[in-house]
């Protein structure tokens, strides 16, 4: 998934928020930190892992940090939220998950995440995206949580249906990566849904 990026500058700070830890029993959703650059340059740019990751790629760990500070930063400035998806064991950072490009008008967001190559289809994903959207709808009380994933994305396709999200249809050339204009799937999946499926009401 990509994202628009609206420069940070133009939005207002907020230091005195506290970045929340999500347990998945043997991982964690925790804040981004310097320390996880080289973890997240080294995941991130293999090909197999960014094929269908519709953004640019760092080039270096400079370039890394800087997009690893972005996307924390969106906490920061009420944008939505974005973990990383780390070992508890030895807290590396071994993925991304999160709720970014807050529409406070619309009261939705977008959900989006990425995972190193060697963890895959050992539900991370899956778990992740539950307590994600757990958060979305119970804490930042959000209307409509969407997704938009390449429709030749099979894997991301496949994971928002088994995590509930609807297919809404295919947004025609919505992207453009790599030269071509790519088709996309839009999904979402409804507070009025997630609430009927968790009975809270
Ligand atoms: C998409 C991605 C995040 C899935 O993460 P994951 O942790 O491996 O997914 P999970 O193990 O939680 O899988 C949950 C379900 O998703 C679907 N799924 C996941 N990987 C799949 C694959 N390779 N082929 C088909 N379905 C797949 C399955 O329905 C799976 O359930 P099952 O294993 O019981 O059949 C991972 O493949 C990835 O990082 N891909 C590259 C980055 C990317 O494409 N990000 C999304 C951009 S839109």
């Amino acid at each position: 998934m990509d994202h628009q990026r609206i420069p940070h500058s133009m939005k207002i700070f907020n230091n005195t928020k506290t970045f929340p830890n999500i347990d998945l029993g043997d991982y964690i959703l925790r804040e981004k930190t310097d320390n996880d650059v080289e973890d997240f340059f080294r995941y991130y740019t293999d090909p197999e892992v960014n094929k269908f990751i519709l953004c640019d790629m760092p080039r270096n760990l400079e370039e890394a940090r800087k997009e690893l500070y972005y996307w924390r930063n969106v906490f920061y400035i009420n944008d939505g939220i974005y973990f990383a998806v780390a070992r508890k064991d030895t807290n590396q950072l071994i993925g991304s998950i999160g709720l970014t490009t807050f529409n406070s008008y619309h009261n939705r967001i977008e959900l989006s995440y990425d995972l190193a190559k060697e963890y895959w289809r050992q539900g991370i994903t899956l778990a992740a995206i539950k307590e994600v959207v757990k958060y979305g709808f119970e804490n930042l009380q959000v209307n409509r949580i969407e997704a938009f994933t390449s429709t030749e994305n099979l894997p991301s396709k496949n994971l928002l249906i088994k995590a509930g999200f609807l297919l809404e249809g295919t947004l025609r050339q919505h992207r453009y990566h790599r030269g071509s204009y790519v088709d996309a799937y839009s999904f979402s999946l409804l507070r009025q849904d997630y609430f009927r499926q968790t009975k809270i009401v």
